[in-house]
C-alpha cells in the first residue's frame, strides 16, 4: 500500500477497511448505486446506508482514505465458499414485508463466486467529489496487485455496458470483455440493461527470494 495517488485535499492511500469504517463505506455505496439499492431498500439514504453498512461483505472491503474520510471502496472476492447469509441483517433494518422483497431482489442481482485462477471485484465506487483525480485507478491498480499476490491469474469483474467512466478505466488497465449478460429480469426493476464481464491478467507473481 506504498503508492499513493494526490487529491487537492492531499493524499490519498489505499487500504483494508477496519470495522470502524463499516458506517463510512454503507454510505459510499448509498450514495454512488443510488439508483441501484433504491428498488431494493427503498428511497430513505439513511436506512440503505445502515442496511448496506450491516450486510455481510462478498470479500474483503477495500477504502480509499483521503482528507480523513473514505472517499472509495472496492472489494476483493477471492473465496469460493457462499457469502453469509443477509436475512437476519433485512429483518433487523426492514418489515416483513419489505425485507422479503429487498431479498428477493438481491437474489436477482446475484452474487458471483470466482474459481480459483481468478480474483472478483465488485462495490468499485468513489465519491463524486473525488473522481477524476486517480482514485479508481488507484484502487484498481491495488485490487490487481492484491489479486496476484494471492496467487490468482486473474481479475474479473461486471460492469454495466453504457458505464462509461469505468469501462474506459478497467478497459485502460487491461480488462477486456469476455462476455455480454442481458438482464431480462431487470428492466421492469432495474431498467433494460446489458452487463459485462471483464477480465483483466494479473501477470506472474514476483520471484521467492
Ligand atoms: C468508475 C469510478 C470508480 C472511477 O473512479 P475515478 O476516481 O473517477 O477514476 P480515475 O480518476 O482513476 O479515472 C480513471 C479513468 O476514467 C476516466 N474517466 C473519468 N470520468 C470519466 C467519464 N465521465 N467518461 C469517460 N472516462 C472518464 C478518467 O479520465 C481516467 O482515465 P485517464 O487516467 O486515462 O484520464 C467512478 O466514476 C465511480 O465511482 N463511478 C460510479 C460507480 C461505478 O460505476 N462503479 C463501477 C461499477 S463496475
Amino acid at each position: 500500500m506504498s503508492d499513493q495517488v494526490c487529491g487537492a485535499e492531499g493524499l490519498v492511500r489505499v487500504r483494508p477497511a477496519r470495522d470502524s469504517d463499516r458506517r463510512a463505506v454503507g454510505h459510499l455505496l448509498a450514495v454512488v448505486f443510488a439508483d441501484k439499492f433504491a428498488p431494493v431498500f427503498g428511497c430513505d439514504h439513511d436506512r440503505t446506508a445502515a442496511i448496506l453498512a450491516d450486510l455481510p461483505p462478498a470479500g474483503t472491503v477495500y477504502v480509499a482514505e483521503g482528507a480523513g474520510q473514505v472517499v472509495g471502496t472496492f472489494t476483493l472476492v477471492l473465496d469460493e465458499r457462499p457469502p453469509a447469509p443477509v436475512w437476519p441483517v433485512l429483518r433487523r433494518h426492514l418489515r416483513l414485508g419489505a425485507a422479503v422483497r429487498a431479498f428477493l431482489l438481491l437474489e436477482l442481482l446475484g452474487t458471483s463466486r470466482p474459481d480459483r485462477h481468478t480474483a472478483l471485484v465488485e462495490a468499485v465506487a468513489v465519491l463524486p467529489e473525488w473522481r477524476g483525480r486517480g482514485v479508481g485507478r488507484r484502487m484498481m491498480a491495488e485490487a490487481l496487485a492484491e489479486a496476484r499476490r494471492a496467487g490468482r491469474q486473474r481479475v474479473g469483474l461486471y460492469v454495466v455496458e453504457g458505464n462509461h467512466p469505468a469501462v474506459h478505466l478497467y478497459t485502460s488497465l487491461g480488462f477486456r470483455v469476455q462476455a455480454t449478460h442481458r438482464l431480462f429480469w431487470a428492466r421492469p426493476v432495474f431498467g433494460a440493461r446489458r452487463v459485462l464481464y471483464m477480465t483483466a491478467e494479473v501477470g506472474l507473481p514476483p520471484p521467492r527470494r
